[in-house]
């Protein structure tokens, strides 16, 4: 079945490795087209979303191996530009290679990537600002054609913060004619270490980790070997999961440098933490309240991929509390599962209001989005009884192995 079994009400006690970054290597990986020769990426999680645009990278032309976690992409051989819809539709982040292809090949068409239950996610300002760098696009009801003699810079003066859209222009801009700014630019550690990437690649991008970006085009990049940093969301989510179930976890590799907003937050509700060198300690459970409410922000703020976990800390805290979430327009999808388990949650409008003095006890429960089920998964944990999240295809888009990790660190789970 597509499904995890969970015995839940026992406190955690382990260590487990933090795997590379799902929302780092996606662009790193779609960046290799911009790169005529064969690129090793390094630290690449085993996840299905990795899979999907290493299919993709191979529909376009490109040779693919992998060793465990080495990747080695070769594109000397990349010659369509079409891609199949098939994997367009399961996979959004297949909007990157947009700005990748129209570098290399000058066309593209493709299908609208779908939208997913925590918001439309429109790709409007893909396009608009892709036309400001000379790029044609013809739009129809199911697919695009986007064509570009050759791509020019161009000062992108941004409505909003957007990680895709900053990523699309990142590399539309590396071998295109002259300068472009991005303003405001994503900040996440994601959009840094693709612009690392290219930069030992022979990219010419300033500003790097700030929210004004200038890329200067250059003629040629080179092949490079790069190591892909560890996922900061899938450390959020297993710090949460001590923070619920309670016990004491080391988190081997965690990016806490890249955490500070969400390790303030675990802090406040009652999180003992230590930060090590090559990782984190975590210890306790949820017991404080948030006298400031939660309210997820683009990065440095606090990550909009870990509110349905600290969601589910403060249900569990025993103390009231409340979370706005501001960037997606319905990305409260886990509430009525959690409703299922015992909770008091009402949501208006952005806002989430959680009781936090109501036990929770463990039932079938459906995981709607990757995010929201593996919210489900560290809720369990915590509840009465054994209980059953389904759909665990969506928590494998994002995480390599859940119930190995949770085991790992002392929860008792099972694949059902
Ligand atoms: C990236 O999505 C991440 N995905 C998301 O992680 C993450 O939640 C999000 O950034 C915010 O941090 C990947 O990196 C693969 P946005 P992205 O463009 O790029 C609106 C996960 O769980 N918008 O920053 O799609 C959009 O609808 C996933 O790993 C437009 O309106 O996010 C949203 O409301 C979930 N028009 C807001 O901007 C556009 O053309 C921010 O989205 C583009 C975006």
């Amino acid at each position: 079945m597509d499904a995890v079994r969970i015995y839940g009400g026992k406190s955690l006690s382990g260590q487990t490795r933090i795997q590379g970054s799902k929302n780092a290597s996606l662009p790193i990986l779609a960046a290799t087209l911009l790169i005529d020769g064969t690129c090793e990426i390094e630290n690449c999680p085993d996840i299905s979303d990795v899979y999907h645009m290493l299919r993709l990278l191979e529909s376009l032309g490109c040779q693919v191996t992998r060793e465990k976690s080495l990747i080695r992409v070769d594109t000397g051989g990349v010659a369509a530009c079409d891609m199949p819809a098939d994997s367009v539709g399961v996979m959004r982040s297949s909007i990157m290679l947009l700005g990748a292809l129209l570098a290399r090949m000058g066309t593209v068409s493709m299908e609208y990537p779908g939208g997913c239950v925590i918001g439309k996610r429109p790709i409007d300002q893909h396009l608009c600002a892709l036309r400001r760098m000379g790029v044609e696009i013809i739009e129809g009801r199911e697919e695009f054609q986007a064509k570009a003699g050759k791509l020019h810079g161009a000062v992108q003066e941004l409505p909003f913060v957007s990680v895709g859209v900053t990523e699309n222009l990142i590399l539309a801009a590396v071998l295109a004619e002259g300068e472009t700014v991005i303003c405001p630019a994503a900040r996440e550690p994601e959009i840094q270490a693709l612009c690392e990437f290219l930069i030992k690649a022979g990219g010419r991008i300033q500003g790097v980790g700030t929210k004004r970006l200038v890329i200067e085009g250059v003629k040629k990049l080179h092949p490079v070997r790069f190591r892909v940093p560890a996922d900061r969301i899938v450390a959020g989510t297993y710090l949460t999961a001590c923070l619920c179930a309670g016990g004491n976890v080391f988190l081997e590799d965690a990016p806490c440098e890249q955490m500070q907003s969400v390790l303030s937050c675990a802090g406040a509700l009652g999180a003992g933490l230590m930060v090590w060198p090559d990782g984190l300690f975590v210890e306790g459970r949820a017991c404080n309240r948030l006298a400031d409410g939660l309210v997820t922000k683009v990065y440095p703020g606090f990550p909009t991929d870990l509110q349905s976990l600290f969601m589910v800390a403060i249900a569990l805290s025993g103390q009231d509390g409340w979370i706005e979430e501001t960037v997606f327009e319905n990305r409260f999808r886990i509430v009525p599962e959690l409703v299922k388990m015992g909770a008091d949650i009402r949501v208006e409008g952005n806002r989430a209001y959680i009781r936090g003095d109501r036990p929770l006890h463990n039932t079938i429960v459906e995981a709607q989005e990757l995010r929201g089920g593996a919210a489900l998964v560290v809720a369990a944990l915590a509840a009465e009884g054994t209980g059953i999240v389904r759909n665990r295809h969506y928590i494998d888009r994002g995480y390599e192995d859940i119930t190995l990790s949770l085991r790992e660190l002392g929860a008792d789970l099972e694949l059902a």
